[in-house]
């Protein structure tokens, strides 16, 4: 039986579930890339291998070098350079590029919401009166708090954040998603947040604070997605497996 090489860019929730359902079939054989930022991530149900390509030439060569026959980009939505890698890459190497993007969140009753373009203007839009703030935007994106100083913070991240935000009123949480409604209400509550800022990232594992938020009448900042990656993105795992026996037929047979 012919073997079919699937490249998996992950990083994500999706990225393991699709990776999970792919890992018994023996007509593919699937590895799953990570950036490497997580210190301990969790485990994964194929191959892994870790760390970046050095930009698109160095994915192309890596997708000739494996033969790989067909690319996934499963990567947050917030990670705008890898994915633009990714079409570029594909394209170099003429390898089908399948990208999967979770819809983002969409504001409904009860939920009072301020979008924002970047972090800065999301920390900007909290204004002059000190706020007690709930941030989970990613251990590697929080410089731009040092801008509002009066506000105090409450920091969640996976990974330690080091160093730490220079401002004088910042306490952290370590805690990795799925995160639930119930905890997500009572750490609002106990920590006496008024403002969480936050990415449009979508999906559920990080969606409880969000509820939690419109329960409890607490604003949010929403920081909105960078453009989305060319071409039409499966928005779930259901409709990427759907396509994937599509996109591994030859050319000819694709009607391309
Ligand atoms: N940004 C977020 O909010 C966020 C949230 C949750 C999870 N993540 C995940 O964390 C990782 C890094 O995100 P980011 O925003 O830092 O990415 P990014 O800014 O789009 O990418 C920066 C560089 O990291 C490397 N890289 C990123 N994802 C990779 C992968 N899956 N495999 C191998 N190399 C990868 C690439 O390096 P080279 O150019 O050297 O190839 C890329 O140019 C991704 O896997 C993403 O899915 C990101």
């Amino acid at each position: 039986m012919m073997t079919f090489r699937i490249l998996i860019l992950g990083g994500t929730t999706e990225a393991r579930e699709f990776a999970a359902r792919l890992a018994g079939r023996e007509d593919l054989a699937v590895t799953l890339s990570m950036a490497g930022r997580t210190v301990n991530p969790v485990v994964q149900p194929v191959p892994v291998r870790i760390g970046g390509f050095r930009g698109p030439e160095g994915l192309a060569d890596f997708l000739r070098e494996s033969r790989t026959d067909l690319l996934v980009d499963a990567t947050h939505p917030f990670a705008a350079r890898i994915s633009a890698n990714a079409s570029a890459a594909a394209a170099a190497a003429k390898v089908p590029l399948l990208v999967i993007q979770r819809p983002e969140w969409k504001q409904t009753t009860g939920d009072h919401w301020t979008f924002a373009d970047s972090i800065p203007a999301a920390v900007a839009a909290l204004g002059e009166r000190p706020r007690r703030v709930f941030v989970t935007l990613g251990r590697q994106e929080l410089k731009p708090l040092e801008a509002a100083p009066q506000h105090h913070y409450v920091i969640r991240s996976v990974d330690p954040v080091e160093p730490r935000v220079d401002v004088p009123h910042a306490e952290y949480i370590l805690d990795r998603g799925p995160f639930e409604l119930a905890r997500e209400k009572t750490l609002l509550e106990g920590a006496r947040i008024d403002a969480i800022i936050a990415k449009n990232s979508g999906g559920s594992a990080a969606y409880a604070k969000i509820e939690a938020a419109r329960m409890l009448g607490i604003p949010v900042f929403l920081v909105r997605r960078p453009a989305a990656p060319q071409g039409s993105a499966a928005g779930s795992v259901d409709e990427a497996l759907a396509r994937l026996d599509h996109l591994l037929k030859p050319p000819a047979e694709r009607g391309e």
